[in-house]
């Protein structure tokens, strides 16, 4: 695993204020875990409010629009999302893909508007099941991730995180063996080493994300290339997700 891995929670269409108490346990228990760097991305509602609560843990947005403000009835901008409390975005994911029709390109320019505005970005790739079937996930998943990194990006070591999420396994309780999470980490290595050469390309952490819950999450952050997951629904409580991030800690403390 990473030096320091990294365990994003991705709240999905869930929670309201009610919720608060769960960021501020996972925000306590995570200055006891400070090996790991421990983040959610609340709905774009509860940002602010899990930002005041947070005095430890990240706090991101999962989306933005591409431009900086005008007349874009119900959505949200990279700045406003900042202002918010946002330090970071996830971008392509494919529930975004899918119910909204994002394409890599459009991926690729939300990403430079979260860039411009001073955030990370946590950038999802992943194949359907029609595509693992036929053999052809490595080359599909290499492709998008070409296609959806922004083109100004030229810090990847400070801006960019890359997370694996096959669609077959969010949120179905199914997960690719540790030997395919290995091969696509490396797959996915490989792309970002040829983009920003050895050195960047080295260090952009890649996270797993797909039904990681406390039990399986040992396995799987210690597959080849992982640095952290992104967690759906196992991150909506703190003893859930804690669970995860007390994994990924021990992972640390083992020998390597
Ligand atoms: P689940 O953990 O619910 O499978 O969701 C994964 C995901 O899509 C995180 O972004």
């Amino acid at each position: 695993m990473a030096e320091r891995p990294y365990i994003v929670g991705n709240w999905k269409m869930n929670g309201t204020r009610a919720m608060l108490s769960q960021a501020r346990a996972i925000d306590r228990a995570a200055q006891n875990l400070m090996k790991v760097e421990v983040a959610l991305a609340p709905p774009y509602t509860l940002i602010h409010p899990v930002h005041r609560e947070a005095e430890q843990i990240g706090v991101g947005a999962q989306d933005c629009h591409a431009g900086n403000e005008g007349a874009h009835t119900g959505d949200i901008s990279a700045g406003m999302v900042a202002d918010a409390g946002a330090k970071f975005v996830i971008l392509g994911h494919s529930e975004r893909r899918q119910d909204h029709g994002e394409s890599n390109a459009l991926v690729s320019v939300k990403g430079a508007a979260a860039l411009e505005a001073g955030m990370r970005v946590i950038l999802c790739v992943g194949e359907s099941e029609e595509t693992r079937d036929a053999g052809k996930a490595e080359n599909f998943v290499t492709r998008q991730l070409k296609a959806s990194i922004p083109e100004s990006l030229d810090n990847p070591e400070e801006s960019l995180t890359v997370a694996y999420e096959p669609i077959w396994a969010i949120g179905t309780g199914r997960t690719p063996t540790v030997d395919d999470i290995g091969a696509m980490h490396r797959a996915i290595r490989a792309t970002l080493v040829e983009r920003f050469g050895e050195e960047g390309g080295a260090q952009v952490r890649i996270l797993y994300g797909g039904s990681v819950n406390p039990d399986n999450a040992r396995e799987l952050l210690a597959a080849d290339e992982v640095g952290g997951a992104l967690v759906g629904g196992a991150s909506l409580t703190a003893e859930s997700f804690l669970g995860i991030v007390i994994a990924a800690a021990e992972l640390q403390d083992q020998p390597a």
